[in-house]
């Protein structure tokens, strides 16, 4: 049996205004009225018989709302205290679940075209998964993009992961032609995750668990999770395990990490832009650009962006600074 395990703990800092803290980018219904928490759902619920959340105590509420939204009857919303990042969140969904069951982990934030290719590769994952290995999900690279984790593959079997390698690395894997980047989504038994966990992050697996122990109806504790150590899935089991398989990802992906990724999406389903490949979002009002080419505007109630196309990593630092000092 396949359970849907759906990590919603991200802020999408590189989306600020139009992300932040109270209205994260995963709840923003900016996708034809629809939010990607929601597509996330609706689009891995003919795969899965059972949903469970993982997010934190800040979003609870508008998880549930979009739950109530889309009439998901039952559920497990795990809620955590504070943040540790993707290993613990997924050691939390696995400690829920029954040993054998598969775990179907994805993202709340990505763009996925759902069809006959995701379908396809959902099928084999879960095959792969049941002969209990842990199955990635490789997208074909197009740029050498640092933020990414990317998968040394010989055929469905991986020779090494590789979490955000430096520039030089990334421009050398993609040289090399036999790398995909890791989208971000995973399948395994829930028993065959943890064993990984545990021999590889015994220290992550073991508080994770007592935090778990302590858990009153799936909240998660402040005091016990504190003592857990903060690590994504990536560095604390892909890159040691060697039990991953890669199923190449023939469905087109985004992860809707900053501006640029918006501004594609925007642009591929025909949002017009000024001759100058501008584009404006958020609180549309009158706005003209003169003398500027590849910029994006994004207009909210309390806060204005301008970003060139380029430089739309860096707005991460943006709200790191009004983090620090507001
Ligand atoms: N519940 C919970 N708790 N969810 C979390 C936490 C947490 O502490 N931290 C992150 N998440 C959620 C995010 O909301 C997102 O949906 C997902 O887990 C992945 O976390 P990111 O922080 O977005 O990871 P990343 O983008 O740096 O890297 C991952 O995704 C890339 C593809 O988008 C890695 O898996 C890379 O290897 C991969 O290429
Ligand atoms: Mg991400």
């Amino acid at each position: 049996q396949v359970s849907h395990v759906i990590l919603t703990g991200g802020v999408g800092s590189r989306l600020w205004p139009l992300s932040r803290q109270s209205n994260p980018k995963q709840y923003l219904e900016i996708f034809s009225e629809k939010s990607l928490f929601e597509l996330a759902i609706e689009r891995n619920r003919p795969f899965s018989r059972k949903l469970i959340i993982v997010g934190n105590r800040g979003n609870r509420e508008l998880s549930e709302r979009i739950l109530r939204k889309t009439n998901q009857a039952t559920y497990t919303n795990i809620v955590e205290a504070t943040p540790r990042n993707t290993a613990p969140a997924i050691a939390f969904a696995a400690f829920s679940a029954d040993p054998d069951d598969l775990l179907l982990v994805t993202p709340a934030d990505h763009i996925i075209q759902e069809g006959e290719s995701y379908t396809a590769a959902v099928k084999k994952a879960t095959e792969l998964a049941k002969e209990d290995y842990l199955v990635t999900f490789g997208v074909q690279p197009t740029t050498p993009e640092t933020g990414y984790g990317y998968i040394e593959f010989d055929g469905d079997k991986v020779v090494s992961f590789r979490e955000k390698p430096d520039k030089d690395n990334a421009r050398a894997f993609l040289k090399a032609g036999n790398f995909l980047w890791n989208s971000g989504m995973f399948c395994f038994k829930a028993k065959i995750f943890l064993s990984e966990l545990e021999k590889f992050a015994p220290e992550v697996y073991q508080k994770s668990l007592e935090a778990w122990q302590n858990a009153e109806n799936d909240v998660l504790d402040l005091d016990m999770s504190m003592h857990i150590p903060s690590i994504s899935v990536d560095y604390a089991v892909m890159e040691k395990s060697d039990r991953i398989k890669v199923v190449p990802a023939g469905f087109e992906w985004s992860d809707m990490g900053s501006f640029e990724a918006v501004y594609e999406y925007f642009k591929s389903n025909g949002y017009t832009m000024d001759s100058n490949a501008n584009m404006q979002l958020g609180e549309i009002k009158p706005t003209f650009f003169v003398g500027v080419n590849n910029c994006i505007f994004i207009s909210t109630k309390d806060a204005n962006l301008v970003v060139s196309k380029e430089a739309s990593q860096e707005v991460k630092a943006v709200y790191s600074y009004l983090e620090e000092f507001h």
